[in-house]
């Protein structure tokens, strides 16, 4: 038996162990979100693609709903802007499609200065889209899930969230931070029936690293001689994860790339 208890006939849904549930992910224009995304519309769940880039959600959208008709909606959004998110989760709910299963995602990292050298602007994105977006994507969602006393709500953390590495400071405390709200959130929601999960993956080959470092090349030279994780395989944990049954709450996932010891520690063929 997966999570799913409703009856409900969701257009767009099923077949497979999510069928009926409705997801929303945020930061679903690329990377980990993309690939969750296609994984959960796989296991017949419908989702609603969140990010603020419309166009790459567009071209999502028509894919998912090329392989199954009205599998995938888009709502544009901005994770720092707590608006933006209740005007999503209220439209569903009010829509007659309750959002059982978030997947809050949406993040970044920028530069890997030494903190006396940090730039206050970027430590601000950083939070704001990491910590105060994370936040206002639960706070949205839960009245939600704790009216139907299920569901899933899985949290991007990072293994930066469990060990610090020079140059990352910020994006450390953002990603310790996540780890926090998702110990929160258990203790303030025992005995609602939702069930919470932070997946905290090591080095994941997506857009991240041209975001932190502005271009393609240092990007590359990130995963030279080693091979990273790619996104598929977080979104095979997250989807691991969410189709467990309704006792069993999958809390922490870390994973890391073979090659990758600690967040300091990398074999490297070359
Ligand atoms: N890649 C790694 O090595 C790695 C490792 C551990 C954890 N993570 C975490 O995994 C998550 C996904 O990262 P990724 O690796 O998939 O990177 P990515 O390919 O750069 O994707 C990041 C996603 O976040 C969205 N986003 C950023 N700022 C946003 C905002 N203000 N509002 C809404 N969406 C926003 C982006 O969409 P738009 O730009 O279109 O808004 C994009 O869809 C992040 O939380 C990251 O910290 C990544």
């Amino acid at each position: 038996m997966t999570q799913e208890t409703s009856s409900r006939s969701v257009p767009g849904s099923g077949p497979g162990p999510l069928t009926g549930r409705h997801a929303l992910i945020t930061g679903a224009s690329s990377g980990i979100g993309a690939a969750t995304a296609r994984a959960l519309c796989r296991a017949g769940a419908t989702v609603v693609l969140t990010a603020r880039r419309a166009e790459r959600l567009a071209e999502l959208q028509s894919e998912l709903n090329a392989a199954r008709a009205d599998s995938a909606t888009v709502a544009t959004c901005d994770v720092r802007k707590a608006v933006d998110l209740a005007r999503v989760f209220d439209a569903e709910e009010a829509a007659g499609r309750p959002v059982d299963l978030v997947v809050a995602n949406a993040g970044l990292g920028l530069g890997v200065s030494p903190i006396q050298e940090g730039d206050p602007e970027d430590w601000s994105t950083m939070i704001d889209t990491n910590v105060k977006g994370v936040l206002h994507t639960v706070r949205a969602a839960l009245p939600t899930l704790r009216g139907l006393g299920r569901g899933d709500l899985v949290l991007l953390g990072s293994v930066a969230g469990r060990q610090v590495y020079p140059g990352g400071n910020v994006y450390n405390a953002t990603k310790h931070a996540v780890k926090a709200i998702y110990d929160a959130l258990r203790l303030d929601n025992v005995g609602s029936g939702i069930r919470f999960t932070t997946v905290d993956p090591g080095m994941v080959e997506t857009e991240f690293s041209v975001v932190r470092l502005g271009d393609q090349a240092r990007a590359d030279a990130v995963y030279v001689g080693m091979q990273p994780l790619r996104p598929e395989d977080v979104a095979d944990a997250i989807t691991y994860a969410v189709t467990r049954p309704a006792h069993v709450n999958i809390g922490e996932i870390v994973l890391w790339p073979t090659d990758q010891a600690s967040t300091r520690d990398v074999h490297r063929s070359n």
